[in-house]
């Protein structure tokens, strides 16, 4: 199969830098425009993400493909969509709420922004959990008459979560979810991001908005679709979502109600053997087993389990009854915030896409 062209809008941004470090040479796409804000337009990539002062502002692990560091950086707003077959757009919610519509207008977008995730037509797509709701891209093409799409991947915090739940709602039912997050500073980006003054030493209680989205787009993810729309999953999902001096990987701490009592070995049992028709399409960006079940009553931590997979696992240990709920069981994760939890989750949407011939 030809490679396909693919644009990715925020490129300059935390998420936007993790698409490039994940796409250099990806078998099945190949980056061909880099956009951003008319701050950055006209500039190469190094330039753009360079300071004032002459810090590169280069976030990921992996260098910087050569490739990548001398492209012009165009302005999102003037990027003629028709040019490529693929856009991944990366930007806060008010410049994607403008800018993904005229994408999609002619062209596939796959976005980490929350600003379409919640309209009637529109899946949030999670690989390995929700492929069926891929019907709605041909819904939502025919409403808007669209030749494109646009389909977010969920919050960072949603994916951990609805990952470890869809196995528990497959084999037990749910009836309730309570979860509480420790979040990594590089969720927060870098416009304006979590200021260190605030953060070293400390835990900040509260992230505007996020709570409601993660209740939200957990029953989104996990509804099921009823005539051309996503029917949520009926359970109630409470969640308080805090921010943790820790710069990649978030841990969250979750109590579930089940339908019916089940032995521990039971639920490890299911998220072991989670995937496995998924993972068994051979995808480049698919880790071996999309969850990991740790036995290990210190972990996981967010520095020694958020690279799992390349990032793409989500890593469970603690897991107990809970004495307090009706059938409770409670457990911790730890999930990679901009691997998994934005590009890299991104990009393997893309890939399943491709694959199934929607892209
Ligand atoms: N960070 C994470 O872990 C994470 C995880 C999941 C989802 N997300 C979502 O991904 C999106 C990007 O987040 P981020 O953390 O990467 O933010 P960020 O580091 O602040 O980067 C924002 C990016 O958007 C660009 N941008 C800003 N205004 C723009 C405009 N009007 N037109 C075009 N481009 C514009 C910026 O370009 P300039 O450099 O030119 O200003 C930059 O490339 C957000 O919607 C966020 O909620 C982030």
């Amino acid at each position: 199969m030809r490679k396909l062209k693919v644009a990715v809008v925020g490129a300059t941004g935390v998420a936007g830098q993790q698409f490039l470090a994940s796409l250099s040479g990806h078998p099945y796409f190949e980056i061909t425009t880099l956009a951003a804000s008319p701050r950055s337009a006209g500039k190469t990539f190094t330039q753009a993400i360079t300071s004032e002062a002459g810090a590169c502002q280069w976030f990921c692990a992996e260098p910087l493909a050569a490739e990548f560091a001398r492209m012009k950086v165009l302005d999102a707003a003037q990027f003629d969509p028709t040019t490529v077959d693929l856009v991944f757009a990366a930007v806060e919610s008010d410049a994607a709420r403008e800018l993904e519509p005229r994408f999609a207008r002619a062209t596939p977008v796959i976005s980490t922004a929350s600003a379409y995730r919640y309209e009637e037509d529109v899946p949030i797509f999670i690989p390995g959990v929700n492929q069926s709701h891929a019907e709605l891209l041909a819904v939502q093409r025919k409403n808007r008459d669209w030749r494109g799409f646009i389909t977010p991947v969920p919050n960072c915090t949603t994916m951990g979560m609805a990952m470890t739940l869809k196995p528990l709602q497959a084999a037990f039912g749910i009836r309730q979810v309570l979860m509480t997050s420790l979040q990594a500073c590089s969720g927060a980006g870098r416009s304006p991001g979590v200021v260190a003054l605030d953060i070293i030493d400390n835990v900040i209680p509260y992230i505007p908005k996020e709570e409601e989205k993660v209740q939200r787009e957990t029953q989104k993810i996990l509804g099921q679709i009823v005539e051309n729309r996503i029917e949520p999953a009926a359970f109630p999902v409470s969640a308080t979502c805090t921010r943790v001096p820790v710069l990649e990987g978030h841990t969250e701490v979750v109590y579930v109600s089940l339908e019916r009592p089940v032995a521990i070995e039971e639920v490890k049992s299911a998220w072991r053997q989670f995937g496995a028709d998924f993972l068994a399409l051979g995808l480049p960006s698919a880790p071996a087993h999309l969850i990991e079940v740790t036995e290990d009553p210190f972990r996981p931590q967010p520095r020694r389990d958020r690279d799992a997979g390349g990032g793409m696992v989500t890593t469970v240990g603690r897991v107990r009854t809970d004495p307090a709920l009706v059938n409770g069981i409670k457990y911790v994760l730890v999930s990679h915030n901009t691997k998994m939890g934005a590009a890299k989750g991104a990009i393997l949407v893309a890939e399943y896409l491709a694959q199934s011939g929607h892209i």
